[in-house]
C-alpha cells in the first residue's frame, strides 16, 4: 500500500476515484472539494440528498474525464467527530473503493478535521484505515480471487505546514495497520495451519523483525513450572501446548513493567463440555487476544516504544479425546491454588490464571489480559463494545481514554465482591464455574481476579464480541478484526506521553 500526502486543492492526475469527507450541517461549499469537480459535486450531493451523517455513504460513477468516481463520505456532526468517526469514515472509503475495483483513490482532509485532531493522529488513522478498510482473507481462495485492490491513497490538504507530521503519522499508522492484518490471518486461519507452536512462531517472527527477546515454553517446561490450567486444558489435544513470552524492555532500567496477557486458544470445541455444532468452526478465533498482544508487541517494537512491556501468551487447545481432562478434575496451579473443573468449556480463564501467576515473577506495575472468554458478553454488549473489567479505577479510566484515543470501544463492567462466591467450591479452592445463570462475563472476571496479587493494577477485556465479524460491514471485511491492538498501543501512547 502506498499512501502519500501533498499540499494541493486539485485532483492529482493517476488518480481514479476521491473521496469527499461529508459532515453534517455543512454543505458542499464548505467542505473539501477541488475545483474541477466542484459542480459535480455540488449537484450529486443535491439530487442524493447527502446529509453528511456518521456512516452515510454514497459512490457516485463520472462518464468523462480520467475521474471515475467520487465517493461522500460521513463524519457527523462536527462537535461530536471523534477518532471513532473519522476511523470508520476512512476505513468505509478505502474499503469500498476497492470493493468497486478502484486501484487508486484520493481523499481531501478538509481544514475543520485539522481543527479537531492533530496532524499526526489524522495521518496515522488514515494508515491504519489504508490497510484494515482493504484487508480481505483470501489465503485458501483457489478460485474467484478478485484481481484488483487498492493499492495507492493520496491524501490532500491546503496547508503544507500539515504534512510532515500527517506523513510521520501514516507511517506509524501503517506499522499498526500491517500488525492488524497480521493478527487477524491468524485470526481466520483455520486451526489446522494455526495450532500452538505456529502461533509460537508468529511470535518468533515478531522477536527477529523487533529485536525484542522471544521465550517459547514447551509442555516440558510447563510440567516443570506446574501450570496445571494449561496443561489441563491441553491434555486432551495431540498438539502440546505453549507458552510464549516476548519482552520489551526499552523503558527506564528497573521501571516496572506492564504485562499484556492474550488467550490462545487455537480451537476451542468445548473439550469433553462439547460445544454444539452450530457456529462451532469460529472458534478458530479463540486465540484472538493472543493474537492481539503479538500484533501489539510487534508494534510496539517496531516503533521503539521506550517503555519496558512484557507479553504472555498461553496456547493450547480445547478438545475432547480419552485423555482430555474432565467434569470433577482438578486442577493444581504453581502457587498451590487448586481449582475444581466444572465445565471444559470454561477453559480460557483457567490457561490465563497461569499467565497471571508467571506475570508475577516480574513484578508488574500493571497487568491487562485481552480474551475471547465468554458468549455472555456478547448477550450484553453484542459487537459493539469489548467488556472492560479493572480493580483500579485509574487504571479503568486510562483504557476509556485510550478507547476514546483509538475508536475502539469499551464498556464498563462490575466486579462484585458478592459475586465471589460463584466461584467457591466444595473441594478445591476454586472452581471454574458457576451452577449459576447470568453475569457469566462477570463470574469469568471474577476468577481471573482471584489470581491477581493485592497492589497490582489489573485489567480484563472480553472482547469475544469485538474480535468476530459475522457479516461484512460497509467499512470491515468478515471474520477476524485484530480488536485491541489500537486500543493497547493508544493506552501506551499516553503513558510514553507522561
Ligand atoms: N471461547 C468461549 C467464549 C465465546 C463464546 C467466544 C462464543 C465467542 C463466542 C469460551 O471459552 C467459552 O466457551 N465460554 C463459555 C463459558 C461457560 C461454559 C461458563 C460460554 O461463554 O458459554
Ligand atoms: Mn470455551
Ligand atoms: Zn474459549
Amino acid at each position: 500500500m502506498k499512501v502519500r500526502a501533498i499540499k494541493t486543492t486539485t485532483i492529482p492526475k493517476n488518480v481514479s476515484s476521491f473521496g469527499i469527507l461529508t459532515s453534517e450541517g455543512r454543505n458542499i461549499s464548505d467542505l473539501f472539494v477541488p475545483r474541477n469537480i466542484k459542480n459535480i459535486a455540488a449537484k450529486a450531493s443535491r439530487s442524493l440528498a447527502i446529509k453528511g451523517k456518521a456512516g452515510e455513504f454514497y459512490a457516485v460513477p463520472l462518464f468523462s474525464g480520467k475521474l471515475s468516481s467520487i465517493f461522500f463520505v460521513g463524519v457527523g456532526r462536527e462537535e461530536k467527530l471523534t477518532i471513532f468517526e473519522l476511523t470508520r469514515a476512512f476505513e468505509t472509503l478505502f474499503r469500498q473503493a476497492q470493493e468497486k475495483k478502484f486501484s487508486s483513490v484520493a481523499v481531501g482532509i478538509p481544514d475543520f478535521i485539522f481543527k479537531k485532531f492533530s496532524p499526526d493522529v489524522i495521518g496515522r488513522i488514515l494508515g491504519e484505515a489504508a490497510l484494515l478498510g482493504t484487508y480481505r482473507y483470501l489465503k485458501y481462495k483457489s478460485r474467484g480471487k478478485p484481481k484488483s485492490f487498492l493499492n495507492a491513497v493520496t491524501a490532500l490538504m491546503e496547508d503544507a505546514r500539515f504534512l510532515r507530521d500527517f506523513e510521520r503519522g501514516v507511517k506509524e499508522g501503517l506499522i499498526v495497520g500491517e500488525s492488524i492484518n497480521i493478527v487477524r490471518d491468524y485470526g481466520n486461519a483455520p486451526s489446522n495451519e494455526v495450532t500452538p507452536d505456529v502461533l509460537a512462531n508468529l511470535a518468533r517472527e515478531t522477536a527477529r523483525q523487533t529485536g525484542e527477546k522471544v521465550t517459547i515454553l514447551n509442555e516440558a517446561a510447563l510440567k516443570k513450572l506446574k501450570m496445571g490450567g494449561i496443561l489441563g486444558v491441553s491434555a486432551g489435544s495431540k498438539h502440546e501446548a505453549r507458552l510464549i513470552v516476548l519482552e520489551h524492555m526499552k523503558g527506564k532500567k528497573g521501571e516496572k513493567p506492564i504485562v499484556f496477557i492474550g488467550k490462545g486458544i487455537t480451537f476451542d470445541s468445548g473439550g469433553i463440555s462439547i460445544k454444539p455444532s452450530q457456529a462451532m468452526e469460529e472458534m478458530k478465533f479463540d486465540m484472538s487476544g493472543g493474537g492481539a498482544v503479538i500484533g501489539a508487541m510487534r508494534a510496539i517494537g517496531l516503533l521503539k516504544l521506550p517503555l519496558n512491556i512484557v507479553g504472555l501468551v498461553p496456547a493450547t487447545e480445547n478438545v475432547p479425546s480419552g485423555t482430555s481432562y474432565k467434569p470433577g478434575d482438578v486442577l493444581t496451579y504453581s502457587d498451590g491454588t487448586t481449582v475444581e473443573v466444572i465445565n471444559t468449556d470454561a477453559e480460557g480463564r483457567l490457561i490465563l490464571a497461569d499467565a497471571l501467576i508467571y506475570a508475577r515473577k516480574y513484578k508488574p506495575e500493571t497487568v491487562i489480559d485481552l480474551a475471547t472468554l465468554t458468549g455472555a458478553i456478547i448477550v450484553a454488549l453484542g459487537d459493539f463494545a469489548s467488556g472492560l473489567f479493572a480493580n483500579n479505577e485509574s487504571l479503568a479510566r486510562d483504557i476509556e481514554k485510550a478507547s476514546e484515543e483509538s475508536g475502539e470501544k469499551v464498556w464498563r463492567m462490575p466486579l462484585p465482591y458478592e459475586y465471589a462466591d460463584r466461584i467457591k467450591s466444595h473441594v478445591a479452592d476454586l472452581r471454574n464455574t458457576t451452577i449459576k445463570s447470568g453475569g457469566g462475563s462477570i463470574t469469568a472476571a471474577k476468577f481471573l481476579e482471584a489470581f491477581i496479587l493485592k497492589g497490582i493494577s489489573w485489567a480484563h477485556l472480553d472482547i469475544a464480541g469485538t474480535a468476530w465479524l459475522t457479516d461484512d460491514r460497509k467499512y470491515q471485511s468478515v471474520g477476524a478484526t485484530g480488536t485491541g491492538v489500537r486500543l493497547l498501543l493508544s493506552y501506551l501512547r499516553r503513558k510514553v506521553q507522561k
